[in-house]
């Protein structure tokens, strides 16, 4: 190998890399390039639907569908005991109220009890099902 053929050999690579740089990108790895992203838009997207259905599915398995309605309404004065108002979870406290039958339980619910149970527990807006699953929520925390 002489000298001019061995520059020429080291310079061919240069001048090719040069030259396909400088020319547009050929169709087919624009349209790689589009499937690619495509590819990518679809995955990312699966993997988002999976996790917040995993997310729903887990947080409906764990949470009682009373307790959002407890911890907006009901939890004000017995998760405390404010104004007597029996605490969540003090079983003996809710002994006596809970012997009660169901249905007087939730007239009193709804009528409230003076002085210190509030129509409907505070919430006007409340369905009666609302009530009865806060109802339900607070006598599983009894158990
Ligand atoms: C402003 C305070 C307050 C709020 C808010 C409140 N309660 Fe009460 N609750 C009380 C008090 C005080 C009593 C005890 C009443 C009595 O025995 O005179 C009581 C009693 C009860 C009882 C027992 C009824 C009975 O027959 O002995 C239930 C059940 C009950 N509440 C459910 C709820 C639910 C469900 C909510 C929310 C939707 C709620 N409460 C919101 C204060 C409150």
């Amino acid at each position: 190998m002489n000298d001019a053929t061995a520059s020429r050999r080291r310079r061919r690579p240069r001048a090719v890399g040069r030259e396909f740089a400088s020319r547009p990108l050929p169709v087919v790895a624009s349209q790689a390039r589009t499937r690619i992203r495509r590819l990518v838009a679809i995955i990312s997207w699966t993997v988002l639907v999976t996790a917040s259905l995993l997310g729903c599915s887990q947080s409906g398995e764990q949470e009682h569908p009373g307790k959002a309605v407890y911890e907006r309404y009901c939890y004000a004065c017995h998760q405390a005991g404010i104004a007597d108002a029996p605490k969540l979870g003090d079983r003996e406290a809710w002994a006596a109220r809970l012997a009660k039958p169901r249905e007087e339980l939730l007239e009193n619910i709804k009528r409230g009890m003076t002085p210190g149970m509030p129509p409907r527990g505070g919430c006007p807006s409340c369905t009666d099902e609302a009530l009865e699953t806060a109802l339900d929520y607070i006598v599983l925390k009894a158990e």
